[in-house]
């Protein structure tokens, strides 16, 4: 892993919003359009996009382009192709770049596979969610077991790098059920996994089930001992947590996803997206137009879907550094927040949440000192950055911490 001093990079986040099928979990902003959609037109938007987006950020070296959705996978490889290259042709980006695309496994092939990589994806992230067929049917998923475990060998074979998800802490799931499937996955993966817990999220059809009592999540201890199985196989298989929920080969972590945990500057393109932006020495939160036809006649007319960019105060770009870093095994340089013109949290708020178990100091590069979530912390974020919050800031402004989210929601 790159140290954690280093700049975290520039990174271009662009989303592809529609899905073959809605899963009954998932509150992301994504579409099932059964007539089709016009990809051409979209492409066209993306590029225009792309142009307007490059015109505010100014000359960048680009680390990491993620195609998130939704389903990128539905796209064509010359749609990728063409945002790619455009891409490049905006900015400089890195020889090295990071260069992924989520894969639904119901919608790849090896061919599929093979046009995204002379395109110039490198790295594929496959939503797996579970090795058991009743559990995939349980979760509305339109793949089975074995189109997922060929969708990992096709990428095994195309691209130098993958990693895959899995969605645990499911109804009616313990340890004893969980550890096995893991072990499965563990022997399955790279150098890299995405280990969720299911969240009900409002507004779905599980958080429905879930008001009428229909559908159990695992909480408490059995949440518990979840985490800790988890925490314990993938660390003997060499790919412990650099973050709540992803687990890597030291050096193998999500160079994108670092980019916003880091808190570093990244565009947004496509509909619902949002980017981070530096402008007259503030942050801006940027995000799109959510729905993807107003999204592209927003485009069509104006050049881009941008809906908001909203200037972070120095108390709001505290919480997003410290909501997002203390997500990091490697926590948060208390002093990078001064050199960013951020704020400090009191030494008193500190040492209140040290003494109940939810934050520590952990050693960062030469002789330094960074502050860390522990395991019990981890559970509570919002809590923590809620408390560290109110040390240095009694007027709480209009934007809870809570409110920040990743790049596309
Ligand atoms: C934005 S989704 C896109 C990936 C791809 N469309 C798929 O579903 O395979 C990224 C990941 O978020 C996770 N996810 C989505 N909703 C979730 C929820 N309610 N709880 C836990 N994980 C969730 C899934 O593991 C999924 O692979
Ligand atoms: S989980 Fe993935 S496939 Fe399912 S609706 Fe959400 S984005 Fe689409």
């Amino acid at each position: 892993m790159p140290s954690p001093t280093d700049d975290p990079g520039f990174g271009v986040y662009v989303h592809w919003p529609f899905c073959a099928q809605k899963c009954p979990y998932c509150d992301f902003n994504s579409h099932v359009r059964f007539g089709g959609v016009d990809e051409e037109r979209f492409l066209a938007a993306f590029l225009r996009e792309l142009d307007h987006t490059a015109g505010l950020f100014g000359p960048q070296k680009v680390a990491s382009i993620f195609f998130g959705g939704g389903t990128p996978s539905l796209m064509e490889a010359h749609t990728v192709g063409a945002i790619i290259d455009r891409i490049a042709h905006l900015w400089t980006v890195d020889p090295n770049a990071e260069i992924t695309l989520e894969a639904n496994p119901g919608s790849v092939e090896a061919q599929g596979f093979r046009g995204y990589r002379e395109a110039g994806v490198n790295r594929v992230s496959l939503g797996v969610q579970s090795l058991r067929d009743d559990v995939l049917r349980s979760l509305g998923r339109i793949h089975t077991v074995a189109e997922a475990k060929a969708a990992i060998e096709f990428a095994r074979a195309t691209f130098e790098r993958f990693s895959f998800d899995l969605i645990y802490a499911r109804p009616g799931q313990n340890a004893a059920a969980w550890a096995p499937e893991l072990r499965e996955a563990l022997k399955l993966a790279s150098d890299h996994l995405s280990l969720y817990q299911l969240t009900i999220e409002p507004e779905t059809p599980f958080a429905t089930l879930h008001a009428a009592g229909k559908l159990h999540v695992p909480d408490g201890d059995v949440a518990l001992a979840l985490y800790d199985v988890t925490q314990e196989l993938t660390d003997a298989a060499g790919l412990p947590a650099y973050e709540i929920s992803n687990h890597a080969a030291p050096g193998e972590e999500s160079r994108h996803n670092l980019v916003y945990w880091r808190t570093g500057e990244y565009a947004g393109i496509g509909p619902g997206a949002h980017g981070r932006l530096k402008l007259s020495g503030a942050r801006h939160a940027t995000s799109t137009e959510r729905n993807p036809e107003r999204w592209l006649e927003l485009v069509e007319r104006d050049g881009h879907g941008h809906v908001d960019s909203i200037p972070l105060t120095a108390a709001e770009a505290t919480d997003e550094t410290l909501l997002m870093g203390l997500r990091l095994t490697e926590g948060v340089d208390l002093d990078r927040l001064a050199r960013q013109g951020e704020v400090r949290p009191s030494a008193a708020a500190i040492t209140e949440l040290t003494e109940l178990g939810l934050v520590e100091i952990v050693p960062g590069p030469v002789g330094s000192w960074r502050l860390g979530a522990t395991r019990k912390g981890r559970f509570v974020l919002n809590e923590i950055v809620l408390r560290l919050s109110m040390s240095f800031k009694p007027d709480k402004g209009t934007h809870s911490p809570m409110d920040f989210r990743s790049a596309a929601d």
